[in-house]
């Protein structure tokens, strides 16, 4: 059985005490009772990491940032590179997502390079892929999201892979209110899980995390979830507030 993760993407959203307050809430929240089954990740913008540290230490809460530098020091004037992120004691790190493939044209080929960098310094990478409308309309879809697949992650060996946890997000749903239907998110997700199985294997894809990401919210999510293929999610709007966000942890279960 593959373990459910539901994570947040807060994005360019909260100053630091926002966002430690809003940690500290989904803490409470989910604080005991077995509320939710699922592991829990906040990513957060820098500024806020080794503070989550302290906010989060006495919880199974984990946090991580929303990407990172492919280079390891040196003069790179405001990048951040993965052993700072690392040194935080944050767990993860977003890869690939589709803002910063198209606001910051970040390529397949420096994608590869930055999960390099990640698992190289012990970060386990959610990365990203999905389409955007036109390659959905015109039914580009699968190849779309197989080629950021093979040229973003299937590089790395077997035992790399195991750092990976893939979320599939159709840019047509990202902020948008239009969610994927469970199942053109079940489909996604199973050609996804085949295309694994092909290339390292049955045990790799069955346990490799598949999460969906696009408009999921408190109402949606548990007939996402419930599918055979979903293993969570990766929330944006949705995780900024703390109730909706620890009900979608909820439904996870
Ligand atoms: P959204 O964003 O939940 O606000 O659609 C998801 C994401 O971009 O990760």
């Amino acid at each position: 059985m593959r373990k459910k993760i539901v994570a947040g993407n807060w994005k360019m959203n909260m100053d630091l005490e926002e966002g430690l307050k809003l940690a500290q809430s989904v803490k409470d929240q989910l604080k005991g009772k077995g509320k939710t089954k699922a592991e829990v990740v906040l990513c957060s913008p820098y500024i806020h990491l080794s503070s989550l540290n302290a906010v989060l230490k006495d919880s199974d809460i984990m946090f991580g940032a929303q990407n990172c530098s492919s280079e390891p020091s040196g003069a790179f004037t405001g990048e951040i590179s993965c052993s700072m992120i690392r040194s935080t004691g944050a767990a993860y790190v977003i890869i690939g997502h589709s803002e910063r493939r198209s606001y910051y044209k970040e390529d397949d080929q420096l994608l590869n390079k930055k999960v390099a960098a990640a698992i190289s310094k012990g970060l386990k990478v959610i990365f990203c892929c999905g389409e955007v409308l036109k390659e959905r309309e015109s039914g580009k879809y699968f190849e779309v999201v197989k080629k950021q697949l093979e040229t973003g992650l299937f590089t790395f060996s077997e035992n790399e892979l195991k750092n990976i946890v893939i979320a599939y997000e159709p840019v047509w749903a990202i902020g948008t209110g239009l969610t994927a239907t469970p199942e053109q998110a079940q489909e996604m997700h199973k050609y996804i899980r085949d295309l694994l199985s092909s290339k390292y294997g049955k045990e790799v894809a069955e346990s490799t995390p598949i999460l969906y990401g696009g408009s999921c919210k408190a109402s949606n999510a548990g007939e996402l979830f419930s599918m055979p293929d979903v293993d969570g999610g990766l929330i944006g709007g949705a995780s900024l507030k703390s109730d909706e966000f620890c009900a979608i942890a909820e439904a996870a279960n």
